[in-house]
């Protein structure tokens, strides 16, 4: 029985809402921007909740459509969630009935693979879909499922799931990834917090959402440790307790907006903005010649884009990396600033394959995009954005083309706005407070077969 293969199972999902941004570019945005709870982040901690019986209470948790799928997803499995209020949730995992996270769950996220390790470790067995196939190259999960392994735990592959099994307790052991995964990290972490024994997981993911689910985990009693930059050590614990969490700022969602600010000429301040986990996107505007100065002590981004009407930016070349490296998910932002900025600039795309193909479309916009092969692209610059139709492939490239809209002359209709809503909290209405002209419009449409989203 071959793992992870890909995955050819015709599923018919929900019809579900279709809907458009209608986008009528050329207004430099102003003002300011509170920057929502991270995605990433939250989802792993509704996944850390399951390791412990007592209630857990999360805050800062953005409202999007991911967490809305991940609290449905436990749910489903008999897990109490509650919201009891905007950005909160708690969520209580006494009696899970049913170990079983299916296809409709990884179909419509990815991330709900995360629910394998502390599922395993709590309840020594689950049936879990693999979510291969998603858009954005292969998007393997090998490495969580041989993490688990290595743990104790025996996983079989039959059907499109995993029905993984580990009686008694897993076995602290050392998890040796070939390269570095961020949830392949944390679902390790995850599963080792109740495993027998000390485990060393190297190389470990260092993103930001990593650290705070080291926060969250150690709230609950776990012994959890970076011990270095790549290496997280764990001493599993017996039982964990109920804990409570504020979810860090979502940093992608940051450079979402600064990039706004500095493609449409304007002036936009971010607040609650994670300084310190933007560096590399930081540096990469500073090169680019954006005025972008952040306030760490006082959590704010302040985005002048007038050098856009001075001339315009500078050429520069980006490449993608693990943390602490530019994120891959603030990779086609920045491709929008660069079409912006005069001169060639050279992208590499490193973390995934085919995360370039939505640079078609911006062609489509005006922009002047060559696409060598999948994981390299050369922007000429600076090319004036005129508004057109496009078709939203996925939640970073969706948000990336409404950057382009706003940037653009005319009106711009992308469809797909589903796919930005999963990731993005109130996203037209945060444009809109910034002086976009920007509406999101219903349309009924049966979609056809399934595409896994990131
Ligand atoms: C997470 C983020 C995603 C981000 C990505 C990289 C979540 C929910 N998603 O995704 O937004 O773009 O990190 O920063 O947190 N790989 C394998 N086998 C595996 C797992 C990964 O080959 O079992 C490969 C992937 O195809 C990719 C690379 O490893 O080329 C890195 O992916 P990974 O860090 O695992 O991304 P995710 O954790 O899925």
């Amino acid at each position: 029985m071959a793992d992870a293969k890909p995955f050819h199972w015709e599923f018919t999902p929900e019809p579900v809402t279709r809907e458009v941004f209608r986008i009528e570019g050329g207004v430099p945005l102003t003002g300011e921007v509170p920057i929502s709870g991270s995605k990433n982040a939250a989802l792993k901690m509704f996944a850390a909740a399951t390791l412990t019986g007592e209630r857990c209470r999360f805050t800062n948790v953005p409202e999007i459509e991911d967490v809305r799928v991940m609290a449905e997803t436990l749910r489903d499995l008999g897990v109490v969630v509650d919201h009891p209020e905007a950005n909160t949730y708690e969520i209580a995992s006494g009696d899970v009935e049913w170990l079983f996270v299916p296809l409709e769950a990884a179909a419509k996220m990815r991330a709900s693979f995360i629910l394998l390790g502390p599922l395993l470790a709590r309840f020594g067995q689950v049936i879990i879909s693999n979510p291969g196939g998603d858009r954005i190259g292969r998007r393997p999960v090998d490495l969580h499922v041989e993490a688990m392994r290595a743990l104790g735990a025996t996983i079989e592959y039959r059907n499109g799931y995993y029905f993984a099994t580990a009686p008694g307790r897993l076995r602290g052991t050392e998890v040796r990834f070939p390269f570095v995964s961020v949830m392949g990290t944390e679902n390790a972490m995850l599963a080792a917090t109740l495993a027998d024994g000390h485990t060393v997981i190297r190389p470990a993911a260092q993103e930001p959402e990593v650290d705070d689910l080291i926060v969250f985990l150690k709230e609950m009693g776990a012994e959890v440790e970076r011990t270095w930059p790549d290496t997280i050590e764990v001493h599993g614990k017996r039982r964990l307790r109920g804990a409570e969490h504020r979810i860090i700022p979502d940093r992608i969602e940051a450079g979402t907006f600064a990039v706004a600010g500095a493609v449409t000429g304007g002036h936009v301040t971010l607040t609650g903005a994670p300084c310190d986990h933007l560096s590399a996107f930081v540096e990469i505007l500073g090169r680019a010649g954006v005025d972008a100065e952040c306030d760490t002590a006082a959590e704010r981004i302040v985005v002048d884009g007038r050098a856009l009407r001075e001339g315009g930016y500078r050429a520069c070349d980006i490449r993608t990396a693990p943390y602490p490296g530019l994120a891959t998910d603030l990779q086609p932002p920045t491709c929008v600033l660069l079409t912006q900025a005069s001169g060639t600039s050279q992208v590499h795309e490193a973390v995934f394959e085919d995360r370039l193909e939505w640079l078609s479309d911006l062609n489509r916009m005006g922009a002047r995009i060559e696409i060598p092969d999948n994981h390299h692209a050369t922007i000429r610059g600076r090319t004036p954005l005129h508004g057109a139709d496009a078709d939203i492939g996925d939640l970073r490239a969706g948000a990336s083309l409404i950057l382009a809209a706003l940037a653009a002359d005319g009106e711009s209709t992308i469809h797909g706005a589903h796919h930005v809503k999963r990731g993005y909290e109130n996203i037209e209405r945060k444009f809109a407070d910034l002086g976009a002209r920007i509406a999101r419009l219903e349309e009924r449409f049966e979609e056809g077969t399934v595409s896994t989203p990131s």
